[in-house]
């Protein structure tokens, strides 16, 4: 199949993900047929998609006229055969529970055309497992868009075991149709490529806080005064919710063992401190909105080096280019665009010096690897050495 035999997709799912998907696609022209299982869902996502053009068009964002012209070209529906039928590329966006995913796989599987791709927009469930509730599993992949997809321009293209590599290239270039940024993931593995470079950082951060090495207030004043980061790391936990990064942070302790979730972070899902929406996290909020914490100050800010974690992150962009996983220069859009920085972890290690990463890391992992799990993290990659050693670079200078 390719790009241009595309005229029928398939949303199933109208909820924070689903509806955006749905708008994106019918704005660039496809027919979208809505899935959800009832009626008010489906009303609500199609409510959303509406104000959204609404208010695009408004700023000329949009041409007027495409507002009504996108609306046309949705339809909705409660039962699933009959949303698939004519579909020549689904995306699912299920609630993120295996069983109900792969239940949906297989009924889709039966009655969605022999053509059709199956694709899942999964934070963080195997590819391979939704494939292998089908007889198409050559037809299932990953197209893992990120919240909200309307805005966010990162689209991560990812591999089930069994995979093809048009139905890969037909995902990309749709994901560039709908104006996305795609990247590959040439392998299912946790956590994809942002949020597999970008959260164990956080949770090495919560390590040292757990084990009284530093404050939440110094590591964030470090953060927020010496990289100008408005939130820093906890107060953005705090913004987020503190259960949101911990079951991030529990996924990978199922799957990458010995990564472990630091206690602090139990702690506080015990206290329900989840921060701002309780009004307790790693700071008070008095008026359960997000304020800069006044524990925080230039004179904690000199007492930890922000850039420690950033160490973390490019060790796990090495992993990733080392396994095959991704290219440097995808892993490193994955993470500019999934996380809004200014620069990839393979620039930023490039900028630093293969070298003097080495060193740091080696340093961090000599202070703090004894710690539970943390060592994995911190040690440098063999990749990183070798190519330090060699004095290469990741990109071409
Ligand atoms: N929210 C995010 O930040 C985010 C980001 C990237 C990926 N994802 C992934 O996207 C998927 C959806 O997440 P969400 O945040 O949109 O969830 P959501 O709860 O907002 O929406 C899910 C929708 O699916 C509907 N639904 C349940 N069973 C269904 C079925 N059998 N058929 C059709 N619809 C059904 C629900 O009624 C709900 O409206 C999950 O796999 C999630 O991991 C979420």
């Amino acid at each position: 199949m390719k790009l241009e035999d595309i005229k029928n997709i398939t949303v199933l799912g109208a909820g924070a993900m689903g509806h955006g998907i749905a708008q994106l696609c019918a704005v660039s022209g496809y027919n979208v047929v809505i899935r959800d299982i009832k009626q008010e869902f489906v009303d609500s996502g199609v409510g959303k998609i509406k104000w959204s053009l609404d208010k695009l068009a408004s700023k000329g964002k949009i041409p007027a006229d495409l507002v009504n012209a996108a609306m046309g070209r949705i339809t909705t529906t409660l039962d699933l055969k009959e949303s698939v039928k004519n579909c020549d590329f689904v995306i699912e966006a299920i609630p993120e529970i295996l069983k109900l995913k792969q239940d949906t796989f297989k009924e889709v599987d039966a009655v969605a055309p022999k053509h059709a791709i199956l694709a899942t927009n999964t934070s963080a469930l195997p590819v391979t497992g939704m494939a292998k509730a089908t007889k198409r599993p050559e037809k299932v992949v990953g197209m893992h868009f990120f919240n909200p997809p309307q805005i966010m321009r990162l689209v991560e293209v990812i591999y089930g075991d069994k995979t093809s590599k048009e139905t890969a290239e037909v995902t990309y270039n749709l994901a560039l149709k709908i104006g996305k940024e795609p990247v590959y993931c040439l392998k299912d593995i946790p956590g994809f490529l942002a949020n597999r470079v970008m959260n164990p950082p956080g949770n090495f951060l919560a390590w040292l806080v757990s084990e009284g090495i530093f404050t939440a207030a110094e590591i964030d004043s470090a953060s927020h005064f010496k990289l100008g980061n408005p939130m820093a790391n906890f107060g953005l936990m705090d913004f987020v919710g503190i259960d949101v990064g911990y079951h991030v942070q529990k996924f990978f302790e199922e799957k990458e063992p010995p990564y472990k979730v630091a206690p602090i972070l139990e702690e506080k899902m015990k206290k329900k401190e989840l921060g701002v929406k309780t009004g307790k996290g790693f700071y008070e909020y008095p008026e359960k909105t997000w304020r800069v914490p006044p524990e925080w100050s230039q004179d904690k800010a000199e007492k930890f080096d922000p850039m420690n974690s950033a160490m973390v992150a490019i060790n796990r962009a090495v992993q990733i280019v080392a396994d095959g996983v991704a290219s440097v220069e995808d892993v490193d859009k994955a993470v500019q665009l999934g996380f809004n920085m200014p620069f990839g972890m393979l620039q930023l290690a490039d900028s630093q010096g293969l070298d003097n990463v080495v060193k740091r890391l080696e340093e961090l992992d000599k202070k703090y690897g004894k710690i539970d799990g943390l060592h994995a993290l911190l040690e440098p990659h063999p990749l990183l050495r070798k190519k330090a050693e060699a004095g290469e670079k990741f990109y071409p200078q």
